[in-house]
């Protein structure tokens, strides 16, 4: 198939991050164009040593365009997704507006990746919480089905977009000045603090991103038994989130027969030795593409109970890098022939 590729939301932090993945990458194209709003429509950027100028998301710059990698806010996605469908684009949508619709396969390669086979023009990435959750979760659901996990989350300033980044390194500087900071994306000051809500009060004292962790992880392994309880929490981390995940099973799974499973896995790495105090930190998984797990043990309040550190960059695997190689299936010639964009 042509190769006519658009990225709309360049600009942003995941958006500029695909920017640089395509071309880190060698992702064949033939065209490329670059979207934003009218903030940013008319500016350049830089791709593979040449100079493009930003165009504005309007429906006629999807005209002529095969894939698009969409990095913009939900209500941005709802309003130009369809504009793209309607002239035969294939859409790969990061935001959360299209993933729990029926008809739209919500991918994680590592886990999933034929469900790509059913996309009718638009191809969901789950929330960057989830992805790195359900990688990890996929060789101990395979080797002894998981029915119930508890996860909670301690999630970087970066998830919130560019201005989730400034708020942390204006805030901090603010606070260290003993000065006061006008924050962007945070309702309370993420300087210094923890906040224990990350979205909107949506049922039940949960939020929108723990429901999305609910829901969007048993559509993504089709498996709507499989029971979760998250709490989502924003920390002053600048970039990848954590997660401490405990898994309940049907059968016991040992620590060590969970380590083989884990490096086994694809897109995963081990990082677990406690006495030589290594594990994975943001610090050691920030710019890489894998989950990173550590801490491996069994949960002593559970019998058939396993319990693990897992870090992921939620730029890369949690956003851009999914992204991308839910595009590059789409140009591998197992899949481009899949789908009808109309
Ligand atoms: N950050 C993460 O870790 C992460 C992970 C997974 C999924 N996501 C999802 O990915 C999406 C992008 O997140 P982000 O963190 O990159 O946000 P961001 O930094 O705020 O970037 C938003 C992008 O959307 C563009 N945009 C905003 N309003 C627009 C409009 N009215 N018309 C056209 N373009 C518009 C912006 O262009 P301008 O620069 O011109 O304003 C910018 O390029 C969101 O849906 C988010 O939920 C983010």
């Amino acid at each position: 198939m042509a190769k006519r590729i658009a990225i709309a939301g360049a600009t942003g932090a995941v958006g500029t991050l695909v920017r640089q993945m395509l071309e880190d990458r060698n992702f064949p194209y033939e065209t490329i164009t670059f979207l934003a709003s009218k903030r940013s429509a008319g500016s350049t950027i830089e791709f593979k040593g040449e100079t493009h100028t930003i165009k504005l998301l309007e429906p006629d710059a999807f005209n002529d365009i095969d894939i698009v990698i969409g990095s913009t806010p939900d209500d941005v996605a709802a309003m130009f997704v369809p504009w793209a469908v309607e002239r035969g684009c294939i859409v790969v949508d990061e935001s959360g507006y299209h993933r729990m619709l029926d008809h739209v396969p919500l991918v994680v390669p590592e886990v999933n990746a034929d469900a790509i086979a059913d996309h009718k023009g638009i191809i969901a990435s789950p929330n960057c919480s989830t992805t790195q959750m359900v990688v990890a979760m996929k060789p101990i659901h395979d080797a002894a089905k998981i029915k119930r996990v508890i996860v909670s989350t301690y999630q970087a300033t970066s998830g919130a977009g560019v201005k989730g980044q400034q708020d942390l390194t204006d805030g901090s500087r603010a606070f260290l000045e003993e000065k006061e900071h006008d924050y962007q994306a945070f309702s309370h000051p993420i300087a210094f603090n923890v906040i224990p809500q990350i979205g909107s009060h949506k049922a039940d004292g949960y939020t929108s991103e723990e429901l999305k962790m609910v829901y969007e992880t048993r559509k993504i392994f089709g498996d709507d038994s499989i029971q979760v309880c998250p709490t989502c929490v924003r920390v002053p981390v600048s970039n990848c989130h954590s997660e401490t995940i405990l898994l309940e099973t049907e059968r016991p799974v040992s620590p060590e027969e969970a380590r083989k499973l884990f490096e086994d896995a694809e897109g995963i790495t081990v990082v677990d030795d406690l006495d030589g105090g290594i594990y994975p930190m943001p610090n050691n998984s920030d710019d890489l593409d894998d989950v990173f797990v550590g801490r491996i043990r069994k949960d002593i309040s559970c019998e058939n109970g396993l319990t693990f550190w897992c870090v992921s960059d939620n730029l890369r695997k949690g956003a851009a890098t999914n992204a991308v190689q839910i595009a590059e299936l789409l140009v591998s010639d197992k899949y481009s022939a899949c789908g009808t964009s109309n």
